[in-house]
């Protein structure tokens, strides 16, 4: 790894993930196929399914399960996500896979403090398999067999260790918080010492439950000896997950959000992600402006687009929650709303966060995620993000079952009522409750021209995705920049509260920093994301896959 700026350092310790080439990346070229992904021997399989005549569906699946294997801080089993799928000539439509509070779990489960990040309470009940089964089920082309088998035998014979993954599971083997002995049992390098780049890494009882899925199907996960484990683990480990929560955990196909801009059609998980919402609302709010005539890195657009975040996530605080519990207002993604925010906004001084929703009382932040993006040569695409919240989720892996678990019930709002200035938020919406989905920031994002499409972008970073795709988005279509240099782009955070911008060209953008500044914004340097993206050039109809230089990261086309 190259030497880092030191203030990225106190990040690095929570965020791990390991070799950031620092040198910019290009962006690969392909006509029949592409994956974008953050493990080069998962994009391997996703490639090679796509070869032997299987569709973005289904390589998006190999994909996530080969990422089970390989890039086991993220990838997984025992987490959710959402799948935005294209299919060709139709409307793109979502598969949400979040995870669920088992039925013991009530509003209060972390209010005492008792409940940490890294216990067996903090699952929620794993949505990954049923959601990659239904998206499979219904969009992709091979069987089911064929797009499993692929995890099970780098699992179960071994694959090469990345220098990503070298660094990614030397820091979590490190980490005070990584106490269960399963994990050290599964993850320890055999004979000791570090993993190095190069290695062979198997994955024993990995690849058994994943040859049951394979062989027997998605519900022998959720009924059978892998679910027994499972809850075995649970009671061993105090949790409150049971057999029972799992036997009922489905998987949904939900409409998506959308919205327009500029001659796009832009699409989005709905909640339970915030992300679809979140980006809708700020494109709205934009498109009310001429960003592009006041410049990428000028004062005007950039407050103009801190504004339009501020705005965003109040609202997200306010509303936003599981479907099935709370009632979500429309107005959100009307084009009407978005203009009356716009017109609120003075496009010379920053609007203190406090005024922005002061009916909410307030009072006195997960590290990771995955995004992947496919194409396949018919055109059909999928763009993916999937998690275990936390970097290897809350550092448990289920006993003779090999596989991490999640600590997603660490998303839902923690004490009622307790809204905070540092980003804490306590609104009803998000409340725990039994057989509720917990509310996602995960915005994997399609945005279309003329019916094709044209963008396909998500990232991990909890809260930040959402600014991070709606920067992917801004960058590509108001500012023209080739997806590269869209991806490479340094991106803003700001989420409301903490009343802080975060802005990774801190130190590259100095008078754009003062300019804001003086407009009465604080801001302060940041690291915000991974977007593994694919732009289609609609006058070619050739992929251009751009991996995001800020991790390992394969773009691989053919
Ligand atoms: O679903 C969510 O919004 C969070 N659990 C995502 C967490 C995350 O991205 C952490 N990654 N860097």
């Amino acid at each position: 790894m190259r030497l880092l700026p030191a203030l990225l350092l106190p990040l690095l310790l929570t965020i791990p993930t390991a070799a950031r080439p620092p040198e910019p990346r290009k962006a690969v070229e392909a006509a029949n196929g592409m994956v974008v992904c953050v493990s080069p021997p998962a994009a391997g399989v996703g490639v090679a399914i796509l070869k032997k005549g299987g569709n973005a569906v289904d390589a998006a699946v190999a994909v996530a399960f080969a990422m089970a294997v390989t890039w086991p801080e993220a990838g997984n089993i025992g987490g959710g996500g959402f799948m935005m799928v294209a299919p060709p000539g139709k409307a793109p439509t979502c598969v949400e896979y979040r995870e669920t509070a088992p039925a013991a779990a009530g509003p209060t489960l972390f209010a005492d403090g008792r409940v940490t990040a890294y216990s067996h309470k903090a699952s929620g009940v794993p949505g990954t398999i049923r959601g990659l089964a239904l998206a499979h089920g219904k969009y992709g082309k091979l069987p089911w067999k064929d797009v499993v088998m692929p995890a099970v035998e780098m699992a179960e014979k071994g694959f090469t260790v990345t220098e990503g993954l070298s660094w990614s599971i030397a820091w979590v083997l490190a980490s005070p918080t990584t106490t269960n002995a399963e994990f050290h049992r599964v993850y320890d390098k055999p004979g000791g010492g570090r993993w190095e780049t190069g290695d062979t890494m198997k994955l024993p009882d990995l690849g058994r439950t994943l040859r049951l899925v394979a062989e027997k199907g998605a519900d022998e996960f959720y009924t059978g000896e892998p679910a027994d484990k499972l809850a075995a683990e649970m009671k061993a480990g105090g949790g409150i997950m049971t057999k029972d929560d799992l036997a009922k955990y489905q998987a949904k196909e939900r409409t998506p959000v959308k919205t327009t801009f500029r001659g796009h059609d832009v699409y989005g998980p709905p909640p339970p992600s915030s992300g679809g919402t979140g980006v809708a609302l700020m494109l709205n709010i934009l498109e009310n402006f001429d960003l592009k005539k006041m410049g990428r890195w000028s004062p005007e657009a950039n407050h103009l687009i801190i504004e339009a975040m501020r705005r965003s996530y109040a609202d997200r605080a306010r509303h936003l929650g599981d479907p099935d519990f709370t009632t979500i207002p429309p107005h959100l993604t009307t084009k009407e709303y978005a203009k009356k925010l716009a017109t609120g906004i003075d496009p010379t001084k920053a609007t203190p966060s406090a005024t922005v929703a002061p009916e909410i009382p307030l009072a006195g932040e997960g590290d990771s995620t995955t995004h992947f993006s496919v194409i396949d040569k018919d055109g059909m695409a999928v763009s993916n993000t999937y998690t275990l919240e936390h970097s290897y989720g809350n550092r448990v892996v289920v006993r003779g079952g090999g596989y991490v678990l999640n600590n997603e019930m660490t998303d839902f709002n923690p004490v009622p009522g307790v809204t905070t200035k540092t980003g804490q938020i306590g609104t009803k919406a998000n409340l725990v409750g039994p057989g509720k989905r917990m509310l996602s920031s995960q915005s994997p994002t399609i945005v279309m021209k003329d019916g094709k499409p044209v963008l396909l972008t998500g990232s991990p970073g909890g809260r930040t995705i959402i600014n991070t795709s709606l920067c992917v988005v801004l960058n590509v279509v108001e500012f023209g920049m080739p997806v590269q240099e869209a991806v490479d782009a340094p991106r803003w955070h700001h989420q409301w509260f903490p009343d802080v911008a975060r802005f990774e060209g801190f130190s590259a953008h100095p008078d754009l920093v003062q300019g804001l500044t003086n407009m009465g914004h604080r801001i302060s340097p940041s690291r915000q994301g991974d977007a593994h993206s694919i732009w289609v050039d609609l006058r070619t109809g050739r992929f251009h896959g751009a991996a995001d230089r800020r991790i390992e990261g394969k773009a691989l086309g053919f």
